[in-house]
């Protein structure tokens, strides 16, 4: 099936109110292939998408791959897309400080994308690559079967929860979705933090929702 006609059928599935796409809507012979991370990255890196050549990198993901914690951002920046590794610009070193703060760093938490390719000039991603992607990232999540998702901001959390409220009623509130186990809590995106610091005190909140679950006896 050409890639077009892939995006028409997912259009199709979301306007007829379908919410749990699995990779077997898109590849029905893949499915049992992808067992392990490595399968996922080989599936998406020869998933067909404009963007992949417009990118330097592909970002699969990185950290702990038995994390209890998985970090869910957007979409690769620049820097990112030069090192094929997620959150590496100033964003991402806003994220290890906050981390850090609650005694996490990059070896206790895994960190992914929504879309593993920077979309042009740092575009938003568009419905069509969250619709392509989202099965993936369910996948990503299942694989490393973490027992809490963090959100980070409004494109993160609308295309996991695929919830039709805005970033700043989700935020700091436990979220859940039928297609994976764990808990979600949406939460700011570091980039808007740096445009934005007063809303790190809401951010600071949300982090230590994190240490409290951490700390409980849930984990
Ligand atoms: N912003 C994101 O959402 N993800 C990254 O990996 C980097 C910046």
């Amino acid at each position: 099936m050409k890639r077009q006609d892939v995006i028409r059928v997912l259009e199709w599935f979301s306007k007829s109110g379908v919410t749990d796409l699995t990779l077997n809507n898109i590849s029905p012979s893949s499915k049992q292939q992808i067992n392990t991370l490595a399968e996922l990255k080989t599936a998406m890196e020869n998933i067909d998408i404009s963007i992949k050549h417009c990118a330097q990198h592909m970002v699969f993901g990185t950290g702990n791959p038995h994390a209890n914690i998985l970090l869910l951002g957007e979409a690769p920046g620049a820097e990112e897309d030069r090192q094929g590794i997620p959150f590496v610009g100033q964003s991402g070193q806003l994220l290890d400080k906050a981390l850090s703060a609650i005694g996490l760093n990059r070896d206790k938490v895994y960190i992914t994308n929504i879309l593993p390719w920077r979309p042009p000039g740092n575009r938003t991603p568009n419905g069509e690559e969250i619709a392509l992607f989202r099965p993936y990232v369910l996948k990503h999540i299942e694989l490393v079967n973490p027992k809490i998702v963090v959100c980070l901001g409004g494109t993160a959390t609308k295309a996991l929860l695929q919830s039709t409220e805005g970033i700043m009623r989700l935020r700091g509130r436990w979220a859940s979705i039928d297609e994976i186990n764990a808990r979600i809590l949406p939460t700011f995106h570091p980039a808007y933090l740096l445009r934005s610091p007063s809303q790190k005190k809401e951010f600071w909140h949300d982090m230590l929702m994190i240490d409290e679950f951490i700390n409980s006896e849930h984990s």
